[in-house]
Order: structure tokens, then sequence, then C-alpha cells
């Protein structure tokens, strides 16, 4: 069973009863998609790239794809981005959820949804997409990434998503040399895992709610 919730900030997120778990932070979905995935993701990894590709582990609703267009859209990145989801929200859900979303990304959201899954679709001429209704722990895409979101629900509730086996194959398999990967958990159990993989890792501040995150770099 899913839910809508309303986060701090005004925008919705879906409670998952399989997981017990948010899909975002209750402090606030869209300041905690924008601090962790776009200022200290996307925003910084544009400084030494101006052709992006991103991989999402954990789609979603597709808010981090809404924001990542509308940031591409204003600064002008060219962006291909993969996203990962195993268990897509209901089509009700789903249209609940971007109904409740801030006018401005409301039109990206419906667009993201409409789309169809496992098919390149460009949204527009700066900005592809590929939605894979996968298992990311089964399967990921047979490329390296200049962008990881690594935003699995927590380690409490989905250990196996931050195994330190399965970072090590993301930082082997599917990152560029100077590839970040951006996490809401700064667990001293991620922070080995991340490190194990042979990544340099900083740890940052975090949104309202969450006192660090991690930006973990591959050289
Ligand atoms: C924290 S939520 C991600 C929220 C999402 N980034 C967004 O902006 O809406 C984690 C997501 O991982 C998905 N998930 C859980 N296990 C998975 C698996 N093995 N493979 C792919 N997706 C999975 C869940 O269904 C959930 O949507």
């Amino acid at each position: 069973m899913q839910e809508i919730r309303k986060t701090a900030d005004g925008s919705p997120t879906i409670y998952d009863d399989n997981f017990g778990e948010s899909l975002h932070s209750a402090f606030g979905s869209i300041t905690e998609g924008r601090h962790i995935f776009i200022e200290q993701g996307l925003m910084q990894i544009l400084k030494t790239r101006k052709a992006i590709s991103i991989l999402e582990i954990g789609y979603g609703t597709g808010l981090n794809a809404a924001l990542s267009y509308e940031a591409a859209k204003e600064h002008h990145i060219n962006i291909c981005y993969q996203g990962i989801e195993k268990y897509p929200p209901s089509a009700k859900i789903q249209a609940q959820f971007n109904a409740e979303l801030p006018s401005n990304i409301q039109s990206t959201a419906n667009l993201l949804s409409e789309i169809e899954w496992n098919k390149t679709t460009p949204l527009s001429e700066f900005f592809k997409i590929k939605k894979l209704h996968q298992d990311f722990l089964e399967h990921l895409p047979n490329q390296q990434f200049d962008l990881i979101y690594f935003d699995p629900f927590s380690p409490e509730k989905h250990p196996e998503a931050w195994d330190a086996a399965f970072l090590q194959r993301i930082s082997e398999n599917h990152m560029k040399a100077g590839a970040a990967l951006l996490t809401y958990s700064s667990k001293g159990v991620v922070k080995q895992g991340l490190r194990a993989a042979g990544l340099i890792v900083q740890r940052l501040d975090g949104p309202p709610g969450k006192r660090h995150i991690l930006r973990a770099k591959k050289i």
C-alpha cells in the first residue's frame, strides 16, 4: 500500500507500506532533492563537463529527474538520464503526487510519468531519459556515468542496497573517472563501503533534518 503524505516544505512524498518508509525526507522532498542531487551533485560536476550522464538508483516518483530537467533548462546542461525502479507507484498515486507539486514542476513531472518504460525518450533537445523498470540489485545499465544519484530506501530498511559489494560494483563498472556519487545517508557503514570501493568520500552539510550527506568521487 502506498499513500501520499505532505512534507515540511509543502511538497508531497509517498509512504510505502512494504518498506515501512517514505520515498523522501519528511523535512521536505523538493528541498532534499535540490540540496543533495542538484546543488551538491549536478552543479558541482558541471564545473568539469557540460554534457552529463546520470544514473539514479531508486527512481521512485521521478522527482529528482524533474528537478534535474529544470536545472538543465536553466543552466544549459545536456543530460542523459537513466533511472531504475522496480516498484513504480500506481498511476493513481503518481497522479496525486504530481498534482501536489508546485505548478512550475508539475508539467515536467506529468511528462516524465507519461513516457514509456525501458525506452530512451528525448524530453527536449537537451534532456534524454530512459526509465528502467527493473531490479537495480540484479541489473545495471552496461555503461559508465558522470553522476550517480544513490537513492534507495535507508540502510535500516533496505540493507542489501548499501552492501559493500554492490557499492564496489557501481564504482568499478558504472562510474567514469572523475564521476561522483551522491547519497543522503552518512552512516559509518556507508562511508566504509564507499571507501572500500575505492572512492574519495566527502561529508557535506545536509538539507534540513539531516546533519550530513555524502559525496563520493572516483579519481
Ligand atoms: C528512497 S526511494 C527513491 C525516491 C525517488 N528517488 C524519488 O525521487 O521519488 C527508493 C526507491 O527504490 C525503489 N526500490 C526498492 N528496491 C528496489 C530494487 N531492488 N530495484 C529497483 N528499485 C527498487 C523503491 O520502490 C523506491 O521507489
